[in-house]
């Protein structure tokens, strides 16, 4: 793994030069908008970095974006990787290793995410405190180096209390409906049966989704800040299930997308 970080970091090295970003951000399905605030100084397709893996979803474009936010200096993934696009957990996560070994001190992660909290609209953001992991394996599972982080990596506060508060009071001042809650991640690429929902939400979650938790875990093996935020795409309600659309998700999450960006770019304006 340090051999393969050591590879990656020294091509995007070369490629960047001294741009040191200081916060990465991964932009979930439908969520790559953020970009265009982005003042982009450079723009590098993940198929052209050694070792990292491709973004296999055609509605993904799979860069690395460097450059400035608020004025702050940001990497932007857009683009991310799933378990169920048939990668390991080590080789989706492996884009989090890399951006912050080239020195992000916070990373902001985003996804499209299916409401169980029948008080949770769609449409509606929810920021992450908290999540459950349902997904088959950990992305530290393996032998453990400790140049990068604990064997036991501590998971009592892993999204950072500050930027929630933040967050939340961004949203307020903004007039944005953004609630707070439980994440569930599952593997998929399936939607979850009624009886499922029921089940995911009788546990103690307010949103599921197929994404963030193996990044939000690899953060914080290596001590990274995460804020996470889940626009909530579609109503996983047993009782008035429909049937899952992708264009109606794609739609949900380009009309969500601007009071995300507003919540987003504030709060790295703050840092
Ligand atoms: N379930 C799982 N993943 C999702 C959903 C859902 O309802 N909506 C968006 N991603």
């Amino acid at each position: 793994m340090l051999q393969a970080l050591k590879e990656s970091i020294e091509y995007l090295k070369r490629k960047i030069g001294d741009f040191e970003p200081e916060v990465g951000i991964v932009l979930g399905t439908g969520l790559g908008g953020l970009v265009k605030d982005i003042n982009v100084k450079h723009s590098i397709m993940y198929s052209s970095i050694p070792n990292f893996p491709i973004s296999t979803l055609e509605f993904h474009s799979g860069k690395l974006i460097f450059g400035e936010l608020e004025g702050k200096k940001v990497v932007a993934m857009q683009g991310r990787l799933h378990y169920y696009e048939g990668y390991s957990m080590q080789q989706i996560t492996f884009p989090i290793r890399v951006l912050k070994s080239l020195g992000i001190k916070h990373l902001f992660v985003s996804n499209a995410a299916g409401s169980l909290n029948s008080d949770f609209k769609k449409g509606d953001l929810m920021i992450i405190d908290d999540h459950i992991n349902l997904q088959t394996e950990s992305p530290l599972r393996g032998i453990n180096d400790s140049d990068l982080g604990p064997r036991f990596p501590d998971m009592s506060e892993p999204y950072n209390r500050k930027l929630i508060a933040s967050g939340l009071k961004i949203a307020k001042k903004e007039d944005i409906t953004c609630h707070k809650g439980v994440y569930v991640a599952v593997t998929g690429p399936n939607l979850e049966t009624k009886a499922e929902y029921k089940y995911l939400r009788i546990i103690g979650g307010d949103a599921v989704g197929m994404s963030t938790v193996p990044e939000v875990i690899v953060a914080n093996h290596m001590g990274l800040p995460v804020f996470a935020i889940s626009v909530l795409t579609d109503e996983g309600f047993p009782e008035i299930l429909l049937p899952f659309s992708l264009e109606e998700i794609l739609e949900t999450a380009a009309k969500a997308e601007p009071k995300m960006t507003t919540i987003l770019s504030q709060l790295i304006s703050s840092l």
